[in-house]
């Protein structure tokens, strides 16, 4: 079974959630926009498609001969580099340009000095992978502190100096497509200076910017950076949004995917035979409709799967217990309080979901019934979520496993998904 890989697609072939028309639409947006730089900010929870939805865009811009850059700030997480890394990059890109070799390499070395003088020291250079090595940086200190830095004293002069080094590479009417991906995964103050820095140094040249940004997280870094200031504030007002407005001026908010598409990309991979509504419904309700959380659900299922069939001795096993192991592995990762009493006490399961369908049947017996329940369930007489999971009717309702059936799975799980501590192998 092949496992699905998580990375982000860049080909369009690979476009099973259908993001090229708006991948279309929003590059037809920002192909003449005016004036520039503009930014662009790609919205979207985790694991949903940003990277990608980047990455198609870029494909798209190459194809039209548009120049692009990537660039990950994460990879610079500290405050000093990622501004000055930022620089670099772009820098390093045209430093490949007959005729902007010079230009280009004068600006680094600005760049390096600038953040130098600014007192964020050396480690920017070092960290910049590319024009200026930091061995390097001493006798630049040297050479460069009163000649040619003296005119980058000021800020201005390092920008239109930029400004026109990019219309050099771009042309006059070009425009140069820079993406950051993943500025959520800075720390907060990191992310605050990569935009600021957009701000600060590049707010004159020909660049569009692309900023995939988590909108949880961004309001987490804004109220960060602004929660003095707003302490009295409603939540809502610190929203990520609040202070983004003055950075993106063109917000995108990627597509929700329905779940229904996501069914149909990935069950060539879910271990056969499963083309099964009621599968496919306890992972809706499960775990929504996000790519990545059933991206991982679907590998761990599938090794559970062949491990458990290579400890059959290879036989095949039934619809119910595919459908238990789903179950099972639902509750590992999302009712693990549950999980931990299941391997103390597999007959739980059956105890728990027969209290549930009473409590359907009766609901003014409730109390009654839950005062019946071995003391370790009482905590989840009330689960709603659990309730759902262990009380499908007609033909999305999965038989209750016998007690050896789930002790079995409880080790595939465990040894498929690692320890159950550690939390994030479906998650
Ligand atoms: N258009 C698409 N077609 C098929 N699969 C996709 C598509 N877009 C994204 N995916 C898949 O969805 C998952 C998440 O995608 P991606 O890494 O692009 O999301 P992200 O929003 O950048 O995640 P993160 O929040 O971690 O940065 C990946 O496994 C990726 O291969
Ligand atoms: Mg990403």
């Amino acid at each position: 079974m092949r496992p699905l890989t998580d990375n982000p697609i860049s080909d369009f072939g690979d476009d099973a959630f259908r993001f090229e028309p708006y991948v279309d639409v929003l590059h037809g947006a920002v192909e003449q926009a005016m004036p520039l730089p503009l930014t662009v900010g790609v919205f979207g929870s985790w694991g949903t498609g940003k990277s990608s939805f980047l990455r198609l865009w870029q494909r798209r811009l190459e194809d039209r001969k548009v120049r692009t850059i990537w660039f990950n700030p994460w990879k610079y997480d500290r405050k000093v580099e990622v501004w000055a890394a930022l620089l670099h990059t772009i820098l390093a890109e045209m430093e490949g340009e007959e005729g902007l070799k010079e230009k280009a390499l004068r600006l680094a070395k600005a760049a390096t000095w600038l953040s130098v003088r600014t007192g964020l020291g050396t480690a920017a250079s070092a960290a910049t992978g590319g024009m200026i090595k930091s061995g390097d940086v001493d006798s630049l200190l040297t050479t460069l502190s009163q000649g040619d830095a003296e005119q980058y004293r000021q800020i201005n002069r390092f920008e239109n100096d930029f400004r026109d080094a990019v219309r050099e590479f771009v042309g006059a009417d070009g425009r140069l497509v820079v993406f950051v991906d993943d500025l959520d995964r800075c720390t907060p103050d990191s992310a605050m200076t990569v935009l600021e820095s957009l701000k600060l140094f590049l707010g004159e040249s020909q660049c569009v910017f692309v900023l995939a940004l988590d909108l949880d997280v961004l309001a987490a870094v804004a109220t960060n950076k602004f929660g003095d200031a707003f302490k009295d504030a409603p939540a809502e007002v610190v929203s990520g949004l609040a202070y983004l407005d003055k950075i993106v001026q063109l917000p995108f908010f990627l597509p929700d995917v329905g779940f229904d598409t996501l069914r149909e990309a990935f069950t060539p991979y879910v271990h056969q035979p499963i083309d099964d509504d009621a599968f496919w419904e306890l992972l809706r309700r499960g775990l929504g409709a996000n790519p990545r959380r059933l991206k991982r659900f679907v590998n761990v299922f599938n090794m559970a799967m062949e491990v458990s069939i290579a400890q059959a001795g290879g036989a095949s096993l039934d619809r119910a217990f595919h459908l238990q192991l789903a179950v099972l592995q639902m509750i590992r990762s999302r009712h693990r309080a549950f999980f931990h009493v299941l391997a103390a006490e597999p007959r739980s399961w059956d105890t728990l979901a027969g209290y549930f369908r009473q409590v359907q049947d009766d609901p003014a017996e409730r109390p009654r019934l839950l005062s019946g329940l071995p003391s370790e369930l009482h905590l989840f007489g009330a689960d709603r979520a659990l309730e759902r999971l262990l009380t499908q009717r007609g033909s999305l309702r999965v038989p209750p496993p016998t007690p050896q059936t789930v002790r079995a799975m409880i080790t595939t799980l465990r040894a498929t998904a690692g320890p159950d501590g550690l939390g994030s192998a479906d998650d």
